[in-house]
């Protein structure tokens, strides 16, 4: 049997990442990969409960960082784990840096805390810390993507920020990215669609991850 594979997709809202997870799902697939295609907040039916409240619903840093939490946990339990123990490739659209960058880096809420909380969260049955072993970073400066995202839908809680939060999600972003160069590969935003979509599969080759592109 494969071994399971988990890749996190991240970036301020506007970087585009969305767009380019169903080209590296068609490219996985296409080399005879099981995928799931999921996202958090969410991806269960409590956990996305519980991203509608976050979405929408006034609250203090604490209990948005714990609400994060408790929907990673179950998420993790219904569906990731699970995924990766058949061996199928997980692609989740946000996970743990997400909460590094808007709790943390967005909010201003205590790192020591969050790290804490992750360890509880994301340590498994066997002991072991589950982490994504690829986190594809969308990187884009704040400004352009606020100008993307002006002319998309009715925006959420965190969307409709001040530019100064973006700058300081993103600059968190870099930072998980410098700390953890192996895990992360860093995909420059500002380029046209095509060549953002090319530089992902070639990070995805690179790894041997993928033998095959979609057309
Ligand atoms: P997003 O992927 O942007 O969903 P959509 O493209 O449908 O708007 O995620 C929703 C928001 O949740 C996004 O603004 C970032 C926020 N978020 C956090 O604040 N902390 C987290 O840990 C995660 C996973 C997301």
């Amino acid at each position: 049997m494969q071994t399971g594979l988990f890749i996190s997709f991240e970036g301020i809202d506007g970087a585009g990442k969305s767009s380019h997870i169903q080209a590296v799902a068609d490219a996985l697939r296409l080399s005879g990969r099981h995928v799931v295609h999921t996202r958090e907040p969410g991806g269960t039916p409590l956990a996305e409960k519980i991203r509608d409240v976050l979405l929408h619903d006034a609250m203090d840093p604490m209990t948005e960082a714990l609400l994060v939490f408790a929907a990673r946990r179950d998420h993790l339990q219904q569906v990731i784990e699970p995924a990766l123990a058949r061996g199928d490739v997980v692609l989740c659209d946000r996970f743990t840096d997400a909460t590094f960058a808007y709790q943390g880096g967005g909010r201003g809420f205590d790192l020591q805390v969050l790290s804490q909380l992750e360890q509880w969260v994301q340590t498994m049955s066997d002991g072991h810390l589950r982490q994504p072993h690829l986190t594809l970073w969308f990187s884009l400066e704040p400004h352009i993507a606020a100008q993307r995202l002006a002319s998309a839908r009715v925006p959420d809680r965190f969307e409709s920020q001040p530019l100064v939060f973006f700058q300081q999600v993103h600059q968190a972003y870099a930072e998980r990215a410098k700390a953890e160069p192996a895990r992360f590969a860093t995909i420059q935003a500002a380029a046209d669609f095509n060549d953002v979509r090319a530089s992902v599969l070639t990070q995805l080759e690179q790894r041997g991850y993928v033998s095959a592109r979609p057309l």
